[in-house]
């Protein structure tokens, strides 16, 4: 089989910069042993997937022990595979057939919380002066009774538990059955540490690491302020400003031990989940870029899709970015409406060309190379407890969290029992099997995309320079010495002509559609609605902005 490094003729950069990352969400991937839920043995059956799109890395989200509570973002045993997924030596397995076929492999490393099953906790809670009482953030009822102070769950509802036993509450960002670490303690620092060196030990080659901006709270517990912009009927999380317990001054140390322990390990990486505003994301680099290799870049997840804004909004992170900062692209993930079904399918294939096209690694979520949409969930098959806690917001993530849609065959060859989610209607016409055989899909542009991205040093390492242009188009250059991609992209549904102050001299590579593949660019560059364009532009040519 070849493996990713083979169809790469140079490797210059380092792996996590070149590779494009594909998230398993592995409950959704494939069911192996026919209960209904994706399993380790399952991913293994799916690797040449991986290979056949061309993805280099794949980030496997939760697949220890857990009561499941938050779908295995509730761990209670770090060390351990929980049974539903398989058995540790279904994962050595899985590690080395991934390493055997060249691509890494992260797992989802979860500091902020434990389950409520995890012993540390258990101890913690049995007694006032227990050895872990300080491993979690436990204080006393306020003076007048209830929580202590007003700080609020992510997932609705305030954010402490009271534990009758020891009359004090205990404060979880998420759910009541994720109690948070308190990581001003060195003993917790000390003892996830040992955990992540037990998985680097094993092999793996580094850690998407979960809500690492929430690590450190407040010591003196203040109340974070209101939100004066909080309208009822918001997500009840955007109620408070978390100013206290999210994004903490001490955070970049705590994060800079976690880097070591990665360092500790050659050519290793350590990820950050960071919902912050750029330039406070930005922090997260370390300032001496010893802190996450990268903080996940989610922009595009949020933004307007509209060339201007998008434009904008890739200026600012560019501009933003630390000396020697790598970045990073994300077009969904597991807690977000799929790109599909917020932009639409026309856009999803501009969607595909853009991440693969900007300077960074881009992540791929499982299912988006095939144009997976948000499936709708009736309120007797809700599983996730987000939407349980707060229904009917919209906020419930189980439509993003369906199965993959491999084949025409019942539950779309995921499995051969129940599913734990349904699998969206479409599956017979929408699945990898049948993508495969028509070069006109979202499937195969996706391919193509990585394929060429593997192949253009200009666009895997290559600089980035923006070029002005208007209305719908959004047009940007990358280049490694003196290869030059030119791309063009139509955010909008009318045809589109690109024309420069002096002729352009290239030619297309790749359309977003099937044709024009080689075809001669002389001057103009016409778009039909939709569409997206990469052209390799002639040594000499110049590239003044655009005059449209
Ligand atoms: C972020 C994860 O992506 C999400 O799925 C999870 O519910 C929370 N962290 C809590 O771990």
């Amino acid at each position: 089989m070849p493996t990713p490094l083979d169809r790469k003729p140079t490797m210059i950069g380092e792996w996590w910069q070149v590779f494009a990352i594909y998230q398993v969400y592995p409950r959704s991937f494939q069911d192996s042993n026919h209960d209904g839920t994706g399993d380790l043995q399952g991913i293994i059956s799916r690797l040449a997937h991986f290979i056949e799109l061309g993805v280099g890395t794949i980030w496997l989200s939760p697949v220890f022990t857990s009561p499941m509570a938050d779908f295995g973002y509730d761990i209670s045993d770090y060390r351990g595979i929980d049974p539903l997924f398989g058995t540790m030596h279904d994962f050595h397995e899985l590690l080395a057939a991934c390493h055997s076929a060249g691509l890494k492999v992260l797992l989802d490393l979860v500091p902020n919380h434990t389950s409520a099953q995890h012993p540390w906790f258990l101890e913690s809670r049995m007694a006032l002066n227990n050895p872990k009482r300080d491993w979690f953030l436990w204080r006393d009822p306020s003076p007048g009774g209830g929580p202590p102070n007003n700080w609020i769950s992510q997932f609705g509802g305030s954010g402490w538990e009271y534990d009758v036993k020891t009359g004090q509450y205990y404060y979880h960002t998420f759910l009541k059955e994720q109690p948070d670490l308190n990581w001003h303690n060195p003993e917790v620092r000390e003892a996830i540490h040992d955990v992540m060196r037990f998985w680097l030990e094993h092999g793996v080659d580094g850690f998407r690491a979960d809500a690492i901006w929430y690590l450190l709270k407040d010591e003196q517990f203040r109340n974070n302020p209101q939100n004066p912009n909080f309208r009822p009927g918001e997500p009840p999380q955007q109620a408070l400003i978390p100013l206290y317990t999210a994004d903490h001054p001490d955070i970049h140390a705590i994060i800079r031990g976690m880097r070591r322990v990665v360092d500790e390990f050659p050519k290793r990486v350590l990820l950050g989940e960071i919902y912050l505003p750029i330039e406070r994301i930005m922090a997260y680099y370390g300032r001496d870029l010893d802190g996450t290799h990268f903080p996940f870049n989610f922009s595009l997840l949020e933004t307007k899709w509209e060339a201007r804004v998008i434009a904008r909004l890739i200026s600012e992170y560019e501009a933003a970015l630390p000396r020697g900062g790598w970045p990073n692209w994300v077009l969904g993930n597991h807690d977000r409406p799929r790109i599909a079904t917020r932009v639409g399918p026309d856009q999803a294939r501009i969607a595909a060309m853009l991440l693969l096209t900007l300077r960074g690694t881009p992540t791929i979520y499982y299912g988006d190379e095939i144009g997976l949409v948000n499936v709708p969930i009736e309120p007797s098959q809700v599983q996730d407890p987000f939407e349980k806690n707060v229904p009917g917001l919209g906020l419930g993530r189980d439509g993003v969290r369906t199965p993959m849609q491999w084949d025409a065959t019942a539950n779309a060859g995921f499995t051969s029992a129940q599913p734990w989610l349904p699998v969206s209607d479409d599956y017979e016409t929408r699945n990898v099997g049948c993508q495969r055989d028509d070069p006109a899909t979202i499937y195969n542009l996706y391919r193509r995309l990585i394929a060429t991205r593997r192949q253009r040093l200009s666009l895997s390492i290559g600089c980035y320079r923006p070029i002005a242009a208007a209305g719908d188009l959004l047009l940007f250059v990358r280049q490694h010495e003196d290869e030059r991609t030119l791309v063009a992209l139509n955010f909008g549904s009318e045809p589109l002509a690109a024309s420069f102050a002096q002729p352009l001299q290239g030619q297309i590579l790749m359309s977003t559609f099937t044709d024009r593949a080689s075809e001669a660019v002389n001057g103009e560059v016409s778009l039909r609605p939709h569409e997206g364009l990469m052209i390799d532009v002639a040594i000499g040519s110049e590239i003044p902005p655009s005059t449209i």
